[in-house]
Parts: C-alpha cells; sequence; structure tokens
C-alpha cells in the first residue's frame, strides 16, 4: 500500500475508511462513532464522545485500563472480553467476525441500545482498549505507527511517526486519559 504523510491528515480530500453500513455489529457501530465517519456527522459524535470522555476524567484505576473504564461507566467488568474481541475487528480492514459482531452487539446493548450515545461509550471502551496497549507495548516510535485514509487514488497508509495521536478533525480525543491508564498500568 501507498504510504503518505501525516499531513492528509488535515487534508478534506482524505477520508475514513468506514467500511459498508450495516443495522448491527461492527458495520452499524463504524457508522456512529467518529472514528469512521466524516464531516458534521463526525464532529457531532466526536462531541458525544468528548462527552463521555469528561465524565471518566477522574476514573479511579481498577485491576487493568479497560476494567477501569467499564467500572466508571457503571458497566459489569464481565465484558472486559467483549471489548477485547470488538476493538480486534474494529478497523475494517482487520478480519472481521460474527463472535466480534457478537461482541459489539452486546456493548451496545450493555451501553442502553442501538443510540449515538450508546455508540459513544462503546466507541471509548474500544478506543481506549487498543490506544492504550499499544502505547504500554511501544518501546520506540509511534505506538499506533500508522492508520488509513482514502485518498483521490484509493487507500493510502498514513505514517504516524510525526503525529502519533493523529492531526486535524480526528485527532485523538483520549491522548490524557489514555496517558494516565498506560502509566498506571505499568505501575
Ligand atoms: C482512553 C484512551 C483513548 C481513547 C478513549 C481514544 C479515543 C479516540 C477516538 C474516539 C478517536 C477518533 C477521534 C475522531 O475520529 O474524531 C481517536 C483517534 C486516535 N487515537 Fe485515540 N484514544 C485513546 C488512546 C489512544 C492512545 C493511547 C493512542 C496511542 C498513540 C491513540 C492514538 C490515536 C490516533 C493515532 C488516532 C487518530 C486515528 C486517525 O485519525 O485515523 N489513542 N482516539
Amino acid at each position: 500500500m501507498i504510504i503518505a504523510a501525516s499531513r492528509v491528515l488535515e487534508d478534506d480530500a482524505y477520508r475514513v475508511p468506514s467500511g459498508p453500513s450495516g443495522s448491527s455489529g461492527l458495520a452499524w457501530l463504524r457508522h456512529h462513532v467518529p472514528r469512521f465517519t466524516d464531516g458534521p456527522d463526525q464532529v457531532r459524535l466526536r462531541g458525544r464522545v468528548e462527552a463521555v470522555l469528561a465524565e471518566l476524567a477522574e476514573a479511579p484505576f481498577d485491576t487493568d485500563p479497560t476494567t477501569t473504564l467499564l467500572r466508571a461507566l457503571g458497566l459489569p467488568a464481565g465484558l472486559r472480553a467483549d471489548v477485547a474481541a470488538a476493538a480486534g475487528a474494529y478497523q475494517p480492514h482487520l478480519q472481521q467476525s460474527a463472535e466480534a459482531d457478537a461482541a459489539a452487539d452486546r456493548l451496545v446493548e450493555a451501553c442502553g441500545g442501538r443510540t449515538e450515545d450508546a455508540a459513544a461509550r462503546v466507541c471509548v471502551l474500544v478506543q481506549a482498549h487498543a490506544g492504550v496497549a499499544a502505547l504500554t507495548a511501544a518501546t520506540d516510535g509511534p505506538p499506533i505507527p500508522y492508520t488509513r485514509r482514502i485518498g483521490p487514488a484509493g487507500e493510502v497508509a498514513v505514517d504516524l511517526a510525526d503525529a502519533p495521536f493523529g492531526a486535524g478533525p480526528h485527532r485523538c480525543p483520549g491522548e490524557d486519559l489514555g496517558r494516565r491508564l498506560a502509566a498506571e498500568a505499568v505501575r
């Protein structure tokens, strides 16, 4: 795949790949979170994610980062495996499965059903799970080396070496919380 520089993250001609839409599973989730939408939908959905993040800023650390967030959101810690399963297939280019879709559906249900607010909560759980794991595992270089965009000439891998938390409208809103959870997890 062609590698593009991080400045494309601020270029409207490059859109996030969102995969097919659907009425359930990860297909439904992706089309209701800012990470995989663009334009006015992304702005509105990002606002919902930021409201969830504000609720979590002071969340007391539990056994691990994902359990911390589940408990702070008033959800059962037993959903941790579903967060991991959904995170493993969150990006549309990763291997999809019926199990990951079922996990995403259980998370949405636990968060109150198919609304944008439920999607925002699941988005935070799944993004934090993957982001904090990457940050904890990273030795040198960006924790997440590449993201993807669809540009005028097709899909490209965007180099995050000089933008480890992204840039432009999709820049990570969870950096502060993610750094805190990663620091507490390694302690
Ligand atoms: C509490 C932890 C975290 C949460 C809740 C979180 C949440 C999010 C969300 C919702 C987005 C999409 C924003 C949008 O599209 O408007 C995002 C983007 C991003 N996050 Fe995080 N994140 C967390 C931790 C991390 C960590 C630890 C990293 C590691 C470097 C990271 C790297 C990124 C990157 C690179 C993007 C941009 C992706 C793109 O533009 O394609 N995040 N994050």
